[in-house]
């Protein structure tokens, strides 16, 4: 017998790009085929180590908290552990009853094991339960993602979120997404255009530069912007001004008592004000305000705290210059003028923040 007769049977876990495995499941919600399931939707596929415990009783209030958030993006959601269905079933009756939360995702009950085993859930030197495993498909039952979390540290349910609604960003525009975003410290919102890859490609970017259609730091690292609808950069600017106006707020806490404490509760007064205003704007606009920022950052020492402070306002500098520049080209002065205003704010800030570095 030759070499090449001999069959070799490969345990092959899935890995990104791959379909995701066709499969059979009993689920709190009835036996589901997946991917067909899903098919049309992305879904989000975790799975947990065991039923009344208490870190993964967390992370499922979060997913149920976030389950309409997850569907407005056309996302369904899908929990796993090798518990029996009708110990998930006493498991979310207690979440419901004590919690008031209702979970209204399918749970899997994979009590022999095999779905775990198949999509590599289960870290042999971590005993015989699953680990906190993601997998993110998208509308074509393919993996985009995969995430493996350790018993003792609970997922971030924002950035499953996030990494979902970036990934479909990306598919739309073909374009990849820098770190943190929608609130990247570089290029805010912004797309990262692909790197050039031949001179020809470098010339065009270059062109591309100087027509103003990308921004560049280097004719390696070009980016785009995401969107020049009004509506959207308001919301942006005010989630931005939530998030100062809590980040200046905590930093006077941080610094009562001194000058620069003082200031920065003027300036988050100041902010909050922004904000109201901003979002008035938008509702006129036919837009819905968002009620709470993405981040806060607080910093460590006053002098950090000083850096942050000046890049946040850096990056309302830029946007409010955008916003103003679009709003000038629509027409609309009444937006542009307020813009004009805030943005001298929004100067005196930066330049408050950098003179204390
Ligand atoms: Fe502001
Ligand atoms: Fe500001």
């Amino acid at each position: 017998m030759g070499f090449e007769d001999v069959e070799v049977e490969e345990i092959h876990t899935p890995q990104l790009g791959d379909p995701f495995p066709e499969l059979e499941v009993r689920t709190t919600k009835g036996l589901i085929k997946l991917p067909d399931f899903f098919k049309g939707k992305w879904f989000v596929l975790f799975s947990h180590p065991g039923d009344f415990t208490p870190v993964c009783t967390t992370e499922f209030v979060a997913f149920a908290k976030r389950h309409d958030g997850f569907r407005e993006i056309n996302c369904e959601l899908i929990g796993l552990s090798i518990d029996q269905v009708f110990c998930h079933i006493k498991w979310l009756e207690w979440i419901e009853e004590n919690l008031g939360v209702r979970v209204d995702f399918p749970v899997i009950a994979d009590d022999s094991g095999m779905v775990a085993d198949l999509l590599g859930m289960i870290s042999p030197s971590k005993g015989s339960n699953t680990v906190r495993a993601v997998f993110v498909v998208d509308p074509e039952g393919k993996i985009r993602a995969m995430l493996y979390y350790p018993q003792e540290v609970g997922r971030n349910v924002d950035e499953i979120l996030r990494l979902v609604r970036a990934l479909q960003v990306s598919d739309e525009r073909k374009a990849a997404l820098p770190a943190n975003w929608p609130d990247n410290e570089l290029v805010g919102d912004d797309l990262i255009v692909p790197p050039a890859s031949s001179v020809e490609e470098k010339r065009s970017r270059m062109e591309a530069k100087a027509r103003g259609e990308v921004e560049c730091f280097d004719w390696w690292f070009c980016h785009r912007t995401y969107s020049d609808d009004l509506k959207y950069l308001l919301e942006r600017a005010v989630i931005r001004e939530l998030q100062v106006s809590i980040q200046y707020m905590w930093q006077h806490v941080k610094l009562e008592g001194t000058e620069i404490g003082k200031r920065l509760k003027d300036i988050a007064i100041q902010e909050m004000k922004h904000a109201e205003e901003i979002a008035e704007r938008l509702t006129e606009l036919g837009g819905i305000p968002p009620t709470k920022p993405s981040r806060v950052r607080v910093g460590e020492s006053p002098r950090e705290m000083m850096e942050l402070d000046a890049e946040d306002e850096e990056g309302a500098v830029k946007l409010y210059t955008k916003i103003i520049k679009i709003a000038k080209e629509r027409g609309d002065s009444k937006t542009a003028e307020m813009f004009e205003k805030i943005l001298k704010d929004e100067e005196e800030h930066l330049e408050f923040f950098r003179s204390q570095q």
